[in-house]
């Protein structure tokens, strides 16, 4: 897709449709931009204009007057980037769905003007998006081909630095969603591996896959134990970018359980139906460290280990009762199997650390039980510190992405203590997100870590306005704010050219 700015509506494409923001209870009034605009806009007011948020009026005219896209962006009382965001995404979903793939959006003049394009370019690409990669028949709407923001001169570079990132953003998220959306046949564990490493090569990043074989060398009874129900063998890949000897050293953790049947411990028909998504952690990993390559920050190593095993009941399935060795040496009592995510977490933790990371972060469909507390209006953050956990909460907020702070008491890991082992894997019903993470703690000793549970907000069971069904691509935009906020150097170059309206 081409990204540019123009100063004017009169140096637009006669084809390109002009999304204009419209907010409750202002009057409409672009005849100051297009003047052949206010005959259509005041037909369409004397129809009741609707501005409610998400609604579409689109204004065409016979006499080679531009096409007009009213989109309604609610109350611009408490507008925030993530609404804009959502807001252009409903309108680009518009627009592709009926074949229009030039467009151009109207500065809605609500924030700092990169922060905006940001969200309206981001916007525009999650909107245009549709699964369905293996339908042979039946249309799947196009993406664009080219967006313009119309603003003034002065903001333009401001503006283009929000858009180039967006674009990245946005196209990043896209291949994580991708990912998720690929069934579960096609996206085997080693398939997985392979699509990474064709892509992640293809940005610049070292790739290294690790097999069944490598992961026993290394001790890791704790993802093997989840890998040996299934006749898919399993993959640990690592993707690796920037100066190792840097002093941040950053490790993304992503599970990425192509599909999670719950072993033994299996789960109803319809709790499997969407479990093809139980890999969304790391396809945020992936997709992230993508985004990151493009990015290019200095200063800064940034790994991202993805976990990718299926968890199935096979004949070699591990059973209830047994108990794991994971790579740090600490015995795993199994109760349910169906709580395979943290098993495989628990290795690759451990791993991240042991490799010199300062700063460690987890994504990971992990538990029923964030659904619970946040639904998918979030993801659960917890961890230990609680300041590197709030660092992943404001990061996540800078990426217009919802990621909301839990607390880590001791009784939630006093909950996990095993007769049998050093710790069990299932601490029942209560704070079961909170218990889950307890027993990742014991894998990391030493390191800031956050884990960011995912269960709720990685997948969308029906479409919005805003976005197809399928995978969300969540967690992308919050490692690249996450990289930017700990790269001194990254973020001065835009916020100089920022310009506040
Ligand atoms: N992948 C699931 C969690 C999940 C549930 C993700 C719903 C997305 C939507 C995870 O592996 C799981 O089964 N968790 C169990 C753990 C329990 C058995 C301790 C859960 O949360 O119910
Ligand atoms: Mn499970
Ligand atoms: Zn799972």
């Amino acid at each position: 897709m081409e990204v540019r700015t123009a100063p004017s509506v009169h140096e637009l494409d006669p084809k390109t449709v002009i999304v204009i923001f419209v907010f409750e209870g202002e009057e409409v009034t672009p005849e100051s931009l297009i003047p052949e605009a206010s005959r259509l806009v005041g037909l369409a007011a004397s129809e009741g204009l609707r501005s409610a948020e998400y609604d579409t009026t689109l204004l065409r005219s016979e006499s080679g007057a531009p096409t007009l896209l009213l989109v309604g962006a609610g109350e611009r009382e408490g507008f925030e980037p993530l609404k804009l965001m959502l807001v252009s995404a409903a309108a680009a979903r518009y627009a592709v769905e009926r074949n229009f793939r030039d467009v151009a959006y109207v500065d809605p003049h609500t924030d700092c003007v990169d922060v905006s394009a940001r969200a309206i370019v981001e916007g525009a690409i999650r909107g245009s998006y549709y699964p369905g990669v293996m339908k042979t028949r039946g249309q799947r709407p196009q993406g664009l081909d080219a967006l313009t923001l119309v603003v003034d001169e002065t903001d333009a570079d401001a503006a283009q630095a929000g858009l180039e990132l967006g674009t990245i953003v946005g196209e990043s998220a896209c291949i994580a969603r991708d990912f998720v959306n690929l069934p579960p046949n096609e996206l085997t564990p080693s398939a997985f591996a392979e699509r990474a490493r064709v892509l992640g090569e293809e940005a610049g990043l070292q790739v290294e896959i690790l097999d069944g074989e490598a992961m026993q060398e290394l001790g890791m009874g704790a993802l093997l134990g989840v890998a040996a129900g299934s006749r898919q063998p399993p993959r640990l890949i690592e993707l690796r970018y920037g100066d190792p000897e840097a002093a941040i050293k950053l490790a993304v953790v992503g599970k990425g359980i192509t599909f999670d049947s719950g072993g033994l411990s299996i789960k109803t028909a319809q709790g499997m139906e969407t479990m093809k998504g139980d890999m969304g952690g790391g396809a945020a990993i992936l997709g992230g460290m993508l985004a990151v390559a493009r990015l290019a920050p200095t200063g800064v190593s940034i790994t991202g280990y993805i976990g990718a095993t299926e968890n199935m009941p096979g004949s070699n399935a591990m059973r209830p009762g047994d108990i794991l060795t994971a790579f740090n040496g600490e015995t795993i009592e199994v109760l349910n199997t169906d709580a395979e995510g943290r098993l495989v977490l628990a290795d690759l933790l451990a791993y991240a650390e042991s490799h010199g990371a300062t700063h460690i972060v987890d994504f990971a469909t992990l538990t029923g039980g964030a659904v619970v507390s946040l639904g998918n209006a979030a993801s659960l953050a917890s961890g230990r510190s609680q300041e590197w956990v709030n660092a992943v909460v404001d990061a996540a907020a800078a990426g217009f992405e919802r990621v909301w702070p839990m607390p880590l008491y001791p009784e939630y890991r006093a909950a996990m203590n095993s007769d049998f082992a050093d710790i069990k894997n299932s601490g029942g019903r209560n704070a079961s997100a909170l218990t889950a993470t307890a027993f990742l703690s014991d894998f990391v000793s030493y390191v800031p870590w956050a884990h960011v549970d995912i269960a709720g907000t990685s997948f969308l069971d029906e479409a919005k306005p805003y976005a197809a069904r399928g995978g969300t691509g969540v967690g992308v935009a919050t490692i690249v704010s996450l990289v930017r906020q700990l790269t001194s150097d990254a973020t001065t170059s835009d916020q100089e050219g920022s310009n506040h309206d």
